[in-house]
């Protein structure tokens, strides 16, 4: 007895150090948060450092630590003289070296990195691109938030604590998603976006440019997409539907701007995936060309929110040939390996009436089944078509999981939408899938339950808390988990008309959404990351001047 009164007298004491340990165990401010860290002690500055680059790094990385070390020189106003020395690897004594050393290692992929800090020095390996650029981004956020201003600042030191890195994603495909169709963001503001998307180390930029309220890209076979598809006469507002702000509103890219957006991705570390959303959703388009529609029209730009039953005619073959040339000039601003195809929201009660649709239907030997309707198959034969004529042009598809209905046919990848449901089932059946699931990912919902005090959203609620708390392979067999090629949050911007409002809904969200990307889920801790977003995030946010919402 006596005995079992002293161990419980040793647990009673141990268990709460155990928790105070857990309490004050150190963590770095790096969101999201790498898969190994240790902490050591003491801090290397980086204000006056060299920085060493291994000849075998490629041009491009190279350039990027230049960037880094120029920053640092000009914030601090200390020299941090560039070299790129012949042999650098294997004269390396890392005991000794003193400065920034970046080397290229092989054995690391394509989005690995590892960095190792010592009072002496800082080093950096990689083996590619993705790679030097998450490991400045960690770098950046170990450092004073500073590195990311352009203001001088002479008192700069630039401490990195001492610290040893391994670090790589959990998922490949890490998206956020932007919609430029219901309101138009300039290409500046798209850049800002993607500078912010970079910082928390997302490589997939969803951008869906073509909706019932308008047509955002040039098509030089189809000039009218642009004329007429890019504007619209007026807005509804607010939740009113039937009424209208009589103010024209529009814009569209051109393909030199959208290029440029393609290459400014690119040096992010970002594909930019274009998504023409067909069969519904095309207002824009049906406006411009009547005759693509089943009714021939007349169409009109839509001046309110929703969905659509106007839609493109299947049963009429120049719609596929539009389709196919609206596709060959986008493959060749878009070098992404996968597009989008939209498929979402297709009503079909203009098909159920449209001899054309009907006499395709027929012709095809289209039956209605238990399962789905005969216009349901009509629309996994237009899902069908374009992806044969995307696939032979060596690009892949993505849609929305309304593709799922009728038939789809094997290397489609389905976008989980509508809650975490299409995924589940794509997945069963063997397709890959990215989870953009509304009731964690949808970051046009509320951020509150207090919604009188936010600006007016589409709806739901959705706080950072909930968002942080997403686990994609819930629900999922390891069979099907293996098709889960990662996770993305879209941003719908029917009631989000201004750049601040938009930031306003992606951050610090996307910040929460990075860490489901990146981290291994036994890695999350909403606390630490609540209190590393206090620490650094929100510095950097206000240093770079972007609106968000606080926690
Ligand atoms: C969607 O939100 N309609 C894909
Ligand atoms: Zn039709």
């Amino acid at each position: 007895m006596k005995k079992y009164f002293r161990i419980l007298a040793l647990v009673s004491l141990l268990v709460p150090m155990a928790l105070q340990a857990q309490k004050t165990e150190k963590v770095i401010n790096v969101i999201p948060y790498p898969q190994s860290v240790e902490i050591g002690k003491g801090t290397f500055k980086g204000a006056g450092a060299n920085f060493n680059c291994d000849l075998e790094i490629d041009s491009r990385s190279a350039a990027l630590i230049r960037q880094l070390a120029d920053k640092i020189t000009f914030v601090s106003g200390r020299t941090n003289s560039f070299a790129t020395p012949v042999g650098l690897r294997r004269s390396l004594d890392t005991k000794k070296a003193k400065g920034f050393f970046f080397l290229n290692d092989s054995s690391l992929g394509a989005e690995e990195y590892s960095i190792e800090i010592t009072p002496k020095n800082c080093v950096v390996k990689a083996s590619a691109y993705n790679g030097f650029l998450y490991a400045i981004q960690t770098l950046k956020q170990l450092t004073d938030p500073a590195i990311f201003s352009d203001r001088i600042n002479p008192n700069q030191k630039f401490l990195f604590p001492c610290v040893s890195i391994k670090d790589k994603p959990r998922f490949a495909y890490r998206g956020m998603h932007l919609d430029c169709a219901r309101h138009f963001f300039s290409v500046e503001e798209v850049k800002k976006y993607l500078d912010i998307m970079a910082v928390y180390k997302l490589n997939q930029f969803h951008w869906h440019l073509t909706e019932d309220q308008g047509w955002r890209i040039e098509i030089k076979k189809y000039p009218k997409l642009t004329e007429v598809g890019a504007f619209r006469n007026g807005t509804m507002v607010g939740k009113d539907f039937n009424s209208n702000d009589g103010v024209r509103y529009g814009g569209y890219y051109t393909q030199e701007q959208l290029k440029e957006v393609v290459a400014y991705a690119a040096s992010l570390g970002i594909t930019v995936i274009p998504e023409i959303d067909l069969p519904g959703h095309m207002l824009g388009a049906l406006a411009a060309y009547p005759e693509l529609g089943c009714t021939g029209g007349p169409y009109e730009v839509w001046t309110r929110w929703g969905i659509s039953d106007q839609v493109l005619c299947p049963g009429k073959e120049a719609m596929f040939t539009f389709l196919e040339d609206v596709f060959t000039e986008l493959m060749e601003i878009f070098p992404s390996e996968y597009i989008h195809i939209g498929g979402d929201e297709c009503p079909k009660t203009e098909w159920e009436k449209c001899p054309d649709c009907q006499a395709r239907i027929k012709a095809l030997g289209i039956k209605a089944d238990d399962k789905h309707t005969a216009e349901q198959y009509l629309q996994s034969y237009v899902t069908a078509r374009v992806q044969k004529f995307l696939n032979d042009h060596g690009r892949k598809i993505i849609g929305w999981d309304e593709i799922l209905e009728g038939e789809l046919a094997p290397g489609a990848t389905v976008m989980s939408w509508r809650g975490v449901k299409g995924g589940v089932q794509a997945s069963a059946l063997g397709f890959d899938v990215i989870m953009t699931p509304n009731t964690y990912c949808y970051f046009d919902y509320y951020q509150s339950e207090d919604k009188e005090k936010e600006p007016l959203a589409i709806g739901g609620n959705l706080p950072i808390e909930k968002v942080y708390g997403y686990e994609p392979f819930d629900g999922l067999d390891a069979s099907q988990q293996k098709h889960i090629l990662g996770v993305q949050a879209n941003l719908w911007t029917e009631y989000i008309a201004t750049p601040e409002y938009l930031e306003y809904m992606l951050l610090p969200r996307m910040a929460a959404l990075s860490e489901i990307q990146w981290c291994k889920s036994s890695d999350k801790n909403f606390d630490r990351f609540a209190s590393s977003m206090k620490a650094e995030s929100f510095k950097i946010y206000d240093i770079l001047g972007y609106n968000y919402r606080k926690f």
